[in-house]
Protein backbone atom coordinates (compact mmCIF):
# COMPACT_ATOMS: atom_id res chain seq x y z
CA UNK A 1 0.00 0.00 0.00
CA UNK A 2 1.30 3.33 -0.95
CA UNK A 3 1.16 6.14 1.28
CA UNK A 4 -0.54 10.15 1.10
CA UNK A 5 1.55 12.75 2.26
CA UNK A 6 1.20 16.63 2.57
CA UNK A 7 3.24 19.37 2.81
CA UNK A 8 2.29 22.88 1.58
CA UNK A 9 4.02 26.56 1.12
CA UNK A 10 7.83 25.33 0.51
CA UNK A 11 8.54 29.06 -0.80
CA UNK A 12 11.22 27.62 -2.74
CA UNK A 13 14.11 30.14 -3.71
CA UNK A 14 16.32 28.56 -6.17
CA UNK A 15 14.62 30.61 -8.62
CA UNK A 16 14.48 33.61 -7.12
CA UNK A 17 17.35 33.87 -4.76
CA UNK A 18 16.30 37.42 -3.26
CA UNK A 19 13.39 36.23 -1.87
CA UNK A 20 14.60 33.32 0.25
CA UNK A 21 12.49 33.08 3.42
CA UNK A 22 15.58 32.50 5.80
CA UNK A 23 14.87 36.33 6.46
CA UNK A 24 11.79 35.31 8.10
CA UNK A 25 13.50 34.29 10.99
CA UNK A 26 14.38 30.63 12.85
CA UNK A 27 11.72 28.81 11.63
CA UNK A 28 12.96 29.22 7.82
CA UNK A 29 16.97 28.56 8.89
CA UNK A 30 17.78 26.39 6.72
CA UNK A 31 14.47 25.43 5.22
CA UNK A 32 15.01 24.08 2.10
CA UNK A 33 17.82 21.73 4.18
CA UNK A 34 14.89 20.73 6.46
CA UNK A 35 12.30 19.88 3.66
CA UNK A 36 14.80 17.34 1.61
CA UNK A 37 16.16 15.98 5.07
CA UNK A 38 12.39 15.41 6.45
CA UNK A 39 11.21 14.42 2.58
CA UNK A 40 13.86 11.81 2.10
CA UNK A 41 12.86 10.50 5.49
CA UNK A 42 9.57 9.53 4.93
CA UNK A 43 8.51 9.80 1.20
CA UNK A 44 9.18 6.60 -0.59
CA UNK A 45 9.05 6.34 -4.35
CA UNK A 46 6.09 4.66 -4.80
CA UNK A 47 4.35 7.45 -2.45
CA UNK A 48 1.95 9.94 -3.71
CA UNK A 49 2.70 13.88 -2.43
CA UNK A 50 0.00 16.23 -2.07
CA UNK A 51 1.73 19.89 -2.58
CA UNK A 52 -0.91 22.97 -2.38
CA UNK A 53 0.22 26.01 -3.12
CA UNK A 54 3.44 28.48 -2.91
CA UNK A 55 5.77 26.18 -4.40
CA UNK A 56 8.39 28.73 -5.68
CA UNK A 57 8.78 32.42 -5.76
CA UNK A 58 9.72 32.48 -8.95
CA UNK A 59 8.33 34.68 -11.32
CA UNK A 60 8.02 32.98 -14.41
CA UNK A 61 8.50 29.58 -15.83
CA UNK A 62 11.68 29.62 -16.43
CA UNK A 63 12.89 30.75 -13.40
CA UNK A 64 10.34 28.09 -11.50
CA UNK A 65 11.60 25.10 -13.86
CA UNK A 66 14.67 25.22 -10.67
CA UNK A 67 12.09 24.60 -8.27
CA UNK A 68 10.26 22.29 -10.05
CA UNK A 69 13.53 20.13 -11.23
CA UNK A 70 14.34 20.27 -7.43
CA UNK A 71 11.38 18.69 -6.26
CA UNK A 72 11.02 16.18 -9.35
CA UNK A 73 14.27 14.77 -7.65
CA UNK A 74 12.63 14.01 -4.86
CA UNK A 75 10.86 10.91 -4.45
CA UNK A 76 7.00 10.33 -4.82
CA UNK A 77 4.70 11.63 -7.14
CA UNK A 78 3.67 15.02 -6.52
CA UNK A 79 0.62 16.74 -7.09
CA UNK A 80 0.36 20.65 -7.06
CA UNK A 81 -2.58 23.31 -6.55
CA UNK A 82 -1.58 26.85 -7.22
CA UNK A 83 -0.92 29.33 -4.57
CA UNK A 84 -1.37 33.03 -3.90
CA UNK A 85 2.20 33.89 -4.27
CA UNK A 86 2.77 31.07 -7.59
CA UNK A 87 3.52 34.01 -9.75
CA UNK A 88 5.04 31.63 -12.30
CA UNK A 89 2.05 29.30 -12.73
CA UNK A 90 1.18 29.20 -16.49
CA UNK A 91 -1.87 28.37 -18.49
CA UNK A 92 -2.67 24.76 -17.97
CA UNK A 93 -1.09 24.01 -21.23
CA UNK A 94 2.16 25.39 -20.84
CA UNK A 95 2.02 23.90 -17.46
CA UNK A 96 1.71 20.46 -18.74
CA UNK A 97 4.48 20.45 -20.91
CA UNK A 98 6.37 22.19 -17.80
CA UNK A 99 6.24 19.89 -15.38
CA UNK A 100 8.97 17.07 -14.79
CA UNK A 101 7.25 13.59 -15.24
CA UNK A 102 6.59 12.84 -11.17
CA UNK A 103 4.54 16.01 -11.20
CA UNK A 104 0.71 16.41 -12.05
CA UNK A 105 -1.87 20.14 -11.52
CA UNK A 106 -5.35 20.17 -10.27
CA UNK A 107 -7.38 22.58 -12.24
CA UNK A 108 -11.24 22.22 -12.79
CA UNK A 109 -10.13 18.71 -12.85
CA UNK A 110 -9.66 15.80 -10.75
CA UNK A 111 -6.83 13.54 -10.34
CA UNK A 112 -6.99 10.06 -9.62
CA UNK A 113 -4.75 7.86 -7.38
CA UNK A 114 -5.36 3.66 -6.98
CA UNK A 115 -8.90 3.94 -5.12
CA UNK A 116 -8.51 7.41 -3.77
CA UNK A 117 -9.84 10.44 -5.54
CA UNK A 118 -8.46 13.73 -5.49
CA UNK A 119 -9.94 17.59 -6.04
CA UNK A 120 -8.88 21.22 -5.41
CA UNK A 121 -8.71 24.88 -6.30
CA UNK A 122 -6.76 27.63 -4.73
CA UNK A 123 -9.53 29.41 -2.78
CA UNK A 124 -8.89 32.62 -1.21
CA UNK A 125 -9.43 35.14 1.21
CA UNK A 126 -12.97 35.85 2.44
CA UNK A 127 -15.32 37.63 4.85
CA UNK A 128 -16.79 34.57 6.57
CA UNK A 129 -13.96 34.35 8.61
CA UNK A 130 -10.51 34.99 9.33
CA UNK A 131 -7.69 33.30 11.13
CA UNK A 132 -6.04 36.16 11.60
CA UNK A 133 -6.30 35.28 15.59
CA UNK A 134 -4.08 32.85 16.18
CA UNK A 135 -1.62 34.39 13.63
CA UNK A 136 1.76 35.82 15.77
CA UNK A 137 2.18 38.43 12.93
CA UNK A 138 5.43 39.85 12.80
CA UNK A 139 7.52 42.70 10.82
CA UNK A 140 8.23 41.74 7.67
CA UNK A 141 11.76 42.42 7.24
CA UNK A 142 11.17 43.18 3.42
CA UNK A 143 8.42 45.24 3.45
CA UNK A 144 8.80 46.69 7.23
CA UNK A 145 5.12 46.08 7.03
CA UNK A 146 3.42 43.88 10.10
CA UNK A 147 -0.36 43.04 9.10
CA UNK A 148 -1.53 41.91 5.44
CA UNK A 149 -2.27 44.87 3.02
CA UNK A 150 -5.94 46.28 3.31
CA UNK A 151 -8.41 44.14 0.83
CA UNK A 152 -10.83 45.84 -1.45
CA UNK A 153 -14.24 43.67 -0.48
CA UNK A 154 -15.58 43.56 -3.99
CA UNK A 155 -12.59 42.34 -5.73
CA UNK A 156 -12.43 39.81 -2.62
CA UNK A 157 -15.91 38.18 -3.01
CA UNK A 158 -15.44 37.83 -6.60
CA UNK A 159 -12.56 36.03 -6.69
CA UNK A 160 -14.06 33.77 -3.97
CA UNK A 161 -17.07 33.01 -6.08
CA UNK A 162 -14.68 32.08 -8.67
CA UNK A 163 -12.97 29.72 -6.47
CA UNK A 164 -15.97 28.20 -4.91
CA UNK A 165 -17.44 27.37 -8.86
CA UNK A 166 -13.59 26.06 -9.34
CA UNK A 167 -14.12 23.85 -6.82
CA UNK A 168 -17.33 22.20 -7.66
CA UNK A 169 -15.89 22.10 -10.89
CA UNK A 170 -13.48 19.78 -10.06
CA UNK A 171 -15.13 17.91 -7.22
CA UNK A 172 -17.60 16.76 -10.37
CA UNK A 173 -14.44 15.39 -11.64
CA UNK A 174 -13.92 13.22 -8.72
CA UNK A 175 -14.46 9.25 -8.70
CA UNK A 176 -17.97 8.28 -7.77
CA UNK A 177 -16.99 4.96 -5.84
CA UNK A 178 -13.69 6.89 -4.72
CA UNK A 179 -12.46 4.84 -1.36
CA UNK A 180 -11.09 7.96 -0.21
CA UNK A 181 -12.03 11.56 -1.24
CA UNK A 182 -9.80 14.35 -0.49
CA UNK A 183 -9.49 17.78 -1.87
CA UNK A 184 -6.47 20.11 -1.34
CA UNK A 185 -7.11 24.44 -0.93
CA UNK A 186 -4.30 26.82 -0.53
CA UNK A 187 -6.41 28.80 1.64
CA UNK A 188 -8.04 27.37 4.75
CA UNK A 189 -11.50 26.27 3.90
CA UNK A 190 -12.61 26.99 7.33
CA UNK A 191 -11.89 28.70 10.62
CA UNK A 192 -9.13 27.49 13.01
CA UNK A 193 -12.31 27.17 15.34
CA UNK A 194 -14.20 24.66 12.54
CA UNK A 195 -17.16 27.42 12.01
CA UNK A 196 -18.85 25.87 8.82
CA UNK A 197 -17.94 27.94 6.16
CA UNK A 198 -19.56 27.94 2.24
CA UNK A 199 -16.78 26.06 1.12
CA UNK A 200 -17.15 23.44 4.43
CA UNK A 201 -20.80 22.85 2.87
CA UNK A 202 -19.90 21.99 -0.60
CA UNK A 203 -17.37 19.17 0.50
CA UNK A 204 -20.14 17.88 2.58
CA UNK A 205 -22.22 17.76 -0.22
CA UNK A 206 -19.61 15.61 -2.44
CA UNK A 207 -18.63 13.33 0.36
CA UNK A 208 -15.56 14.56 0.44
CA UNK A 209 -13.39 12.67 3.59
CA UNK A 210 -10.15 14.85 4.54
CA UNK A 211 -8.98 18.72 3.31
CA UNK A 212 -5.35 19.57 3.17
CA UNK A 213 -4.27 23.24 3.22
CA UNK A 214 -1.80 25.76 3.77
CA UNK A 215 -0.91 29.39 4.01
CA UNK A 216 -1.02 30.08 7.32
CA UNK A 217 2.64 31.22 8.42
CA UNK A 218 3.46 32.25 12.22
CA UNK A 219 0.67 30.28 13.69
CA UNK A 220 0.96 30.81 17.26
CA UNK A 221 2.24 27.86 18.93
CA UNK A 222 -0.36 27.06 22.35
CA UNK A 223 -3.65 27.44 19.81
CA UNK A 224 -5.27 23.83 18.73
CA UNK A 225 -6.25 24.60 14.81
CA UNK A 226 -8.25 23.00 13.03
CA UNK A 227 -9.88 19.26 13.45
CA UNK A 228 -12.43 17.25 12.33
CA UNK A 229 -16.03 19.26 10.69
CA UNK A 230 -19.09 16.97 10.02
CA UNK A 231 -17.07 14.27 9.22
CA UNK A 232 -14.55 15.59 7.18
CA UNK A 233 -10.79 16.28 8.58
CA UNK A 234 -9.46 19.47 7.95
CA UNK A 235 -5.67 19.21 8.17
CA UNK A 236 -2.80 22.33 7.28
CA UNK A 237 0.17 21.63 6.24
CA UNK A 238 1.82 25.00 5.96
CA UNK A 239 5.55 24.65 5.82
CA UNK A 240 6.55 26.10 8.93
CA UNK A 241 3.72 25.25 10.78
CA UNK A 242 4.94 21.27 10.49
CA UNK A 243 8.54 22.49 10.56
CA UNK A 244 8.33 21.03 6.73
CA UNK A 245 7.92 17.25 8.03
CA UNK A 246 5.33 15.84 5.18
CA UNK A 247 2.64 14.81 7.50
CA UNK A 248 0.83 11.32 6.76
CA UNK A 249 -2.74 11.83 4.93
CA UNK A 250 -3.96 7.81 4.19
CA UNK A 251 -3.58 5.33 4.45
FE1 LIG B 1 -0.08 31.65 0.55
Amino acid sequence: MTAIWALADLHLPFGNPEKSMEIFGPAWANYTQKIEKHWLACVAPEDLVLMPGDLSWAHDLECAKKDLDWIDRLPGTKLLVRGNHDYWWPSPTKLKNALPPSMHFIRNNAFQWMDVSIGGTRLWDCEHFSCGDVIDFKVNPATGAISPPETDKDAMRKIYERELHRLRLSLDELHKDAHLKIVMTHYPPVSHDLQPSPVSAILEEYGVDICVFGHLHNVKKDVSIFGELNGIKYICVAGDYIDFKPVKIAP
